[in-house]
């Protein structure tokens, strides 16, 4: 028989910069979904990857020296160790800059202007280029941008159309008819009343005024409009108008679109129009989720080490987090991300409830019975709840996942993991141990413990892509005995080994210290810019004030091990406004970039320093100059007499980053 299939994408991430937790969320939502699917028997495709071209990218490309390519390239390679680093098994990864995406991009275009669909026209209005939207006077809010409130720009251009106002009637239609199609509901009238309603208007998709983009094949002049291009990443992931589609034929429809909140406009009527004008199934759900906040509000990347990912998986393991995520907000509604909620969240739910009753039902197997449970059990009083509860929580679960309650799936599982340890409680098998007539209750007790824990470790799997393994491993749970269908039938646990305590699962966080540890980074980030700024680096250095004698101390190598230098290529330069003496540098160092302030403007002009690879002293303070941040100084060479300076440059071909000795 034909396995069902399941199709379940992300948005694609702008590669404009590294990526925060909030980010993680959608990934982490998907990813879930995915596991879930995959574990009922499901052929899942799961799809992630990036929206690359526009004007945004095209900007900061520039602004950091470097070509749109050469910049997407890089931050591409780290979103994908990021999605590596927390476990996200997509099975597949699109770029827009993927060769086939693009000519796929172009058939599409192609397809909709041949049909009509497309006309060539003037666009006149205002654009937002952080949201890459178009807007109309009357669509401003005071002037801004009603989706970010962010400035607007004018823009005047010879722009080819989409007839989206043509597909007005049908949307509405879609809306009415299929309650389902977005979710949650709320946002359905948000569409409803004040997009659809009102009238759309036909969409301006293509730009002429800058052109890292998917050219139009037929004008070459003109790019594809971002969005038009990202949207049709979900049909050309899968080869649609490729040689090869059988992944579409195979997978489209898709089941679900995960989407943060903001751009469910964009795939609930711009992505629907443009299917139905090229005769294509309409994807069967959307599902617009809320955003992650920090209590001083928006999240952003500059917010530094409490957002970043990957710091706070080496803090608390990427379980923790992921389960944190996907349990604290009912996915669907805003909610904000804070330490203190994450730690209180690992104590009480992962440590304390989920952590305990493992390591205490493997302590007591292995202290009274040597670690195998005897094959004499006797059942008793509490025993009937315990299994009633346990075997049913499967079934309540997937009734939650079906619908993308992730929090309220893992609130059932969570009521399993207190029940059992209720039964602990009740039973109290520490006093069942005390009388040899009391062995076989004893034993029936244990069994009835690692078979709750063996039901909950695997359905803890689509949110947990470790913990499952360790417990396993703990309790020596059989493969044959952790299938996804057997987390609904009691009495399956069957020891294929000792059972064997080991590590703590979550050990349990000091929150007090942990919030002063916290508070103390983030004071010494500040005490350390604010220092450095007062010092100032054209203060004289110290010993020249103290009036030593002039030649030169003698140091040992450890000493000059403790200055750190590095190849470092410069990416952009600029002139420091009001000073004659200073340039600010951008430099690549590796996976990093450096902004450097350097007081070189009177022997070097910005144009010759971009592509010069340098020497960079990369562990230095930072300082700010002239209120510029300087993190690191370049090496060089001055001579008094001439007054002569030149740069210290390396000679031959070595990658930026590696290190100087
Ligand atoms: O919008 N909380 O990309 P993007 C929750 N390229 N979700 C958040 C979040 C937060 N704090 N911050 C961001 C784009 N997200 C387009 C998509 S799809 C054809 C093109 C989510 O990198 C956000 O809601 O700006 C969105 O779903 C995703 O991250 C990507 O955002
Ligand atoms: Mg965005």
């Amino acid at each position: 028989m034909e396995r069902k299939t399941f199709y379940i994408t992300t948005p694609i991430y702008y590669p404009s910069g590294k990526l925060h937790i909030g980010h993680s969320y959608t990934t982490v939502a998907a990813d879930a979904m995915a596991r879930y699917k995959r574990l009922q028997g499901y052929d899942v495709m799961f799809l992630t990857g990036t929206d690359e071209h526009g004007q945004k990218i095209q900007r900061v490309a520039a602004e950091n020296g470097v070509t749109p390519k050469e910049y997407v390239d890089k931050i591409v390679d780290g979103i994908k160790k990021l999605w590596s680093l927390m476990k996200i098994t997509n099975d597949k990864f699109i770029r827009t800059t993927d060769q086939e995406h693009v000519e796929a991009v172009q058939k599409i275009f192609k397809a909709l202007y041949d049909k009509g669909d497309i006309y060539k026209s003037e666009y006149e209005g205002w654009y937002c280029t952080p949201c890459e939207s178009f807007w109309t006077e009357t669509q401003l809010v005071d002037g801004k941008c009603p989706d970010c409130g962010r400035a607007v720009e004018k823009t005047r251009e010879e722009s080819y159309f989409f007839r989206l106002s043509k597909y007005q009637d049908r949307l509405i239609r879609l809306f009415e008819e299929n309650t389902e199609f977005i979710q949650p509901s709320s946002r359905r009238n948000e569409m409803l009343n004040n997009f659809l309603r009102p009238g759309l208007e036909d969409l301006c998709v293509s730009r002429t005024s800058f052109n890292w983009g998917v050219p139009v094949t037929f004008d070459e002049k003109h790019v594809v409009y971002v969005w038009i291009d990202a949207l049709s990443n979900y049909i050309t992931a899968l080869g649609y108008l490729s040689d090869n589609d059988e992944n579409f034929r195979k997978y489209w429809p898709a089941d679900v679109h995960l989407v943060g909140k903001e751009i469910v406009r964009f795939h609930t009527i711009i992505w629907p129009a443009m299917l139905m004008a090229l005769d294509l199934p309409l994807p069967k759900q959307v599902f617009g989720h809320g955003w992650l906040v920090l209590e001083g509000g928006k999240m952003s990347k500059s917010k530094g080490n409490v957002v970043d990912p990957v710091v706070l998986i080496e803090k608390y393991g990427l379980d923790a987090i992921r389960y944190f995520l996907l349990r604290e907000v009912p996915f669907g509604a805003d909610g904000v991300f804070s330490n203190e909620a994450l730690i209180n969240r690992i104590n009480s739910d992962l440590a304390n409830d989920l952590g305990n009753l493992v390591s205490r039902t493997t302590a007591m197997i292995s202290k009274y019975f040597g670690g195998v449970i005897p094959g004499t059990r006797e059942s008793g009083e509490f025993d009937q709840e315990l299994i009633s509860v346990l075997s049913s929580t499967k079934k309540r679960t997937e009734e939650y996942l079906d619908k993308l309650q992730f929090s309220a799936a893992l609130t059932e599982i969570w009521k399993s993991v207190s029940r059992t340890n209720k039964y602990i409680d009740e039973t109290m098998p520490w006093s069942l141990a005390k009388k040899e007539e009391n062995k076989a209750r004893l034993a029936g007790v244990l069994y009835n413990l690692a078979e709750s824990i063996r039901i909950i470790s695997i359905l803890i799997q689509p949110f947990m892509p470790e913990t499952p393994f360790k417990i396993w491993s703990q309790l020596a749970i059989a493969e044959e005995d952790r299938t996804w269908e057997s987390a609904g039938q009691w009495g399956v646990y069957k020891q294929s080994a000792p059972v064997t305590p080991g590590e703590i699962i979550f050990p349990r966080i000091d929150l007090e210290k942990e919030l002063e540890a916290l508070a103390e980074m983030e004071k010494k980030q500040k005490v350390t810019q604010a220092s450095s700024e007062s010092a100032g680096r054209e203060a004289k250095p110290a010993a020249d004030k103290t009036g030593q004698p002039e030649g030169v101390a003698l140091i040992g190598i450890e000493d000059f091990a403790k200055v750190e230098l590095k190849v470092a290529k410069v990416l952009s330069c600029e002139k420091v406004e009001k000073s004659d003496k200073l340039l600010k540098l951008k430099l690549q160092c590796g996976n990093e970039e450096r902004q450097v302030v350097s007081g070189i403007a009177q022997y070097y002009t910005p144009e010759e320093m971009v592509g010069k690879v340098l020497i960079l002293v990369s562990n230095l303070k930072p300082a700010k100059l002239r209120g510029i941040e300087s993190q690191g100084m370049i090496l060089a060479a001055s001579d008094k007499e001439s007054g002569k300076l030149a740069l210290v440059t390396v000679d031959g071909d070595i990658p930026t980053g590696s290190r100087v000795s």
